[in-house]
């Protein structure tokens, strides 16, 4: 079958690489793709949001599938418009998309479903939004209601910061009408993890775990990010664990949803805030996460197209993916600037050196061809992604690559999977 792809990042292109395995799967085509993505797959260049563009393009590959990785063409309504095509897409309607495009509809969604998160307040007026945070005090977080990149949460340490986010956002609109409303919420202190489960609108398989970290510098120190590395599994999910994720947050997300008439189809990732051995929900988003993604699918042994597939035919009940045993971690290869306006258009060296080693995959995000040279294009640039016997292993074999390839003004953390290694240190010791 042709499979058509949306999106044009790391995500993406470790989507294109595992469809491409598939014996099922005859074509790929990615819009727009990237010049890694484009070494497995037809690249059209045609914008991730450009709805109308994508049908066209669906109708004129024969595309069978059609899988979405970033969320704001969710938000828009692609799969609303590729069903009302007959077109097989594999994600949610607008409807559902709201669970991340309004962090209000979630919190009011996960208060009425009695789905642990953190206790807040919306507001749409700043003098009102102080005085909640007046009374309640700091740490305290603020969010913008709407899609802004990532961007748009503060976790302010003193009121006089949290006053100044609230200024930020709905008197000098810092994210246009994204931050018209924020929702502001109480601090919670513990360990983050991500949790993706693949819905098929009733049932639920939740996917291997995988740890994220979201700050830029070394120690989870500096401005949060889109993610500057991830791992997986991560050892905080155990399964007792995953028991509790699947029972108190993602059978009630997904029943809430089918019951609101908003039923969810595609990956659901909750993001979470393990706290004294209870898991929070911190956000929902309806799509893969960027860079938990290329950890992941690095270790999927089933075929992702009878996944999809199940997902979109209601079919995954009883459906039990495997999973290569082996831990897997992935580095995330920045520009200067980043998470700033980042500084683009430099060349980048030793990606010949790295091609053809086993067990390492290396996503391309942010770049682009010129001349026949790929150089940068973006903030988030390579994801350096490698399987191991030992996380350890997985994260010395994904270095051994990075410290191959440069280019300047490149920055990345050196500490991926911190958390996992210091733990099981302590569990050695
Ligand atoms: P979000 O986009 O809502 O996941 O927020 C981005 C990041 O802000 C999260 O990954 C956390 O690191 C942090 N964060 C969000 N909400 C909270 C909270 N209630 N308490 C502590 N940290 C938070
Ligand atoms: N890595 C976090 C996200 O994809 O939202």
């Amino acid at each position: 079958m042709n499979v058509l792809v949306v999106g044009g990042g790391g995500r993406e292109h470790a989507l294109v690489w595992k469809l491409a395995q598939s014996p099922r799967v005859r074509r790929i085509i990615a819009a727009p793709g990237n010049p890694g993505i484009a070494q497995l797959a037809h690249c059209r260049p045609i914008a991730a949001d450009n709805i109308n563009g994508l049908l066209a393009l669906a109708k004129e590959e024969h595309a069978n599938l059609t899988i979405v990785g970033p969320e704001q063409p969710l938000a828009l309504g692609l799969v609303d418009a590729f069903q009302h095509h007959d077109r097989r897409c594999v994600g949610p309607t607008a409807r559902a998309a709201q669970l991340e495009a309004s962090k209000s509809f979630a919190k009011i969604f996960m208060q009425k479903y009695g789905i642990p998160t953190a206790h807040y307040g919306v507001f749409t007026e700043a003098r009102a939004a102080k005085s909640f945070v007046r009374s309640e005090g700091a740490p305290i977080v603020i969010k913008a209601d709407g899609l802004a990149q990532g961007k748009g949460v503060v976790v302010a340490r003193t009121v006089e910061e949290a006053e100044t986010a609230i200024d930020a956002m709905l008197r000098f609109r810092a994210f246009g009408a994204a931050g018209g409303r924020v929702v502001i919420e109480e601090y919670l202190a513990g360990e983050e993890v991500s949790c993706i489960a693949l819905v098929d609108g009733e049932h639920a398989i939740l996917l291997e775990s995988a740890q994220d970290h979201k700050r830029l510098c070394d120690g989870d120190q500096g401005p949060n990010t889109g993610g500057m590395g991830a791992y997986s599994p991560a050892p905080i999910m155990n399964e007792a664990m995953a028991e509790k994720v699947r029972a108190r947050i993602i059978a009630p997300a997904v029943e809430g949803l089918r019951r609101e008439g908003r039923p969810f189809v595609g990956f659901l990732y909750a993001g979470l805030m393990i706290v004294d051995h209870e898991p929070y929900v911190l956000e929902f988003n309806v799509r893969l996460g960027d860079p938990e993604a290329q950890a992941l699918l690095i270790r999927l042994r089933s075929d992702l197209v009878e996944l999809l597939l199940a997902a979109a035919d209601k079919g995954l009940h009883g459906v039990t993916p495997v999973w290569d045993e082996r831990p897997s971690a992935c580095v995330v290869m920045a520009s200067e600037g980043y998470p700033g306006g980042p500084v683009v258009g430099r060349p980048i060296h030793g990606l010949e050196r790295v091609v053809g080693l086993e067990d390492l995959c290396v996503f391309h995000s942010g770049t682009a061809l010129h001349d026949e040279e790929i150089r940068t294009s973006g903030g988030r640039v390579l994801g350096v992604t490698a399987l191991g016997v030992t996380l350890q292993e997985a994260v010395d074999h994904a270095y051994g690559a990075v410290r191959r390839i440069r280019w300047e003004g490149m920055q990345y953390r050196r500490d991926i999977g911190h958390n996992a290694l210091r733990r099981s240190g302590e569990e050695g010791r």
